[in-house]
């Protein structure tokens, strides 16, 4: 099994209002790509969203689909600054769902469906899909070595829902080097057990095997430091809110008040900040195109 609907609730439905506290104002949960010009959180993600963009080849008229859009950052800057007429989301989460219709973005529909459900009713001229792919595999299938053919599947069927020649912005987390103490472990095991269940983050030697039978590999850039920067921001910006997330009713079945919101997300958000420090982690994203 990938990560169920239940699952990736428990990863994101906390309250769209504790993840606007912390992530950026479009709320990007995934890694910023910053640069001498891009330096603040806000301005390195937007960067991040026109590398994908770049790479997905999009202009005002492609028809675009992101695949695991989140609550619609990738898609509000398609819309907004790329001028893209018609940009498509889909979502495993009902309350990132809610939070991209509200923003009510002019050409932007989204669906909340798994993406293996999901029948598109037009071939897309180009593809975004960033850090979705790290739900797909659990840690139990990895171990039984069916990861790459999961990987395959999916890679496989974005190939069908485009055009001949089409591109794809790709963005992934990696996992790299294993952590040597048991505290460090535990951290690691703690944040993929309570915080994303059910997914596992790819190896990059995965990727590529998986990605081959369908795409072409044109540019690959790996962003593990820009990863780090952006989860010490995060984290900068959560402990500046504390007293709010410790006061506050938000939660989940498995983390029932904001106090264990606050303990949970302090130690998740720490630990990662640490695993790209130390290569426990990286980042990779990846200009696709689709062989014909
Ligand atoms: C780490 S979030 C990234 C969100 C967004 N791409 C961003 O950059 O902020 C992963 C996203 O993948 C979605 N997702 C996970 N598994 C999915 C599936 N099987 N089908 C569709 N979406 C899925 C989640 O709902 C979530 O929106």
């Amino acid at each position: 099994m990938t990560s169920t609907k239940a699952e990736v609730e428990i990863g994101y439905d906390i309250s769209n209002e504790f993840f606007r506290l912390w992530l950026d104002e479009r709320m990007h949960y995934t890694s910023a790509v910053y640069d001498a010009e891009h330096t603040t959180l806000e301005q390195a993600q937007r960067n991040k969203s026109k590398w994908l963009a770049d790479f997905a080849e999009v202009g005002p008229d492609s028809l675009v689909l992101d695949i695991g859009c989140g609550w619609g950052a990738n898609l509000e800057y398609l819309a907004l600054e790329r001028k893209v007429k018609n940009a498509h989301g889909i979502t495993l989460s009902s309350a990132q769902f809610e939070e991209i219709n509200a923003r009510k973005l002019p050409g932007v529909q989204v669906w909340c469906v798994d993406y293996r459900d999901y029948k598109p009713a037009a071939l897309y001229d180009g593809l975004v899909s960033i850090e979705m792919i790290d739900h797909l595999v659990s840690p139990a299938q990895q171990k039984e070595g069916q990861a790459i053919q999961i990987y395959r599947e999916y890679f496989n069927k974005a190939a069908q829902w485009v055009k001949p020649g089409a591109c794809f912005g790709f963005q992934a987390i990696l996992r790299d080097r294993v952590p040597r103490t048991r505290k460090d472990l535990e951290d690691l095991k703690f944040t993929a057990d309570v915080i994303f269940p059910g997914g596992l983050n790819p190896r990059m030697e995965e990727l590529v095997e998986a990605c081959g039978q369908s795409w072409e590999i044109v540019q690959l850039n790996t962003r593990r430091q820009d990863y780090g920067k952006t989860t010490a921001e995060w984290l900068r910006r959560f402990r500046a809110n504390k007293e709010k997330i410790m006061a506050s009713g938000w939660g989940t079945k498995v983390m029932s008040n904001g106090e264990t919101v606050w303990t949970n997300y302090d130690r998740y958000l720490s630990t990662c900040v640490k695993a790209f420090a130390n290569h426990w982690s990286s980042d990779v994203q990846m200009k696709l195109r689709k062989k014909d």
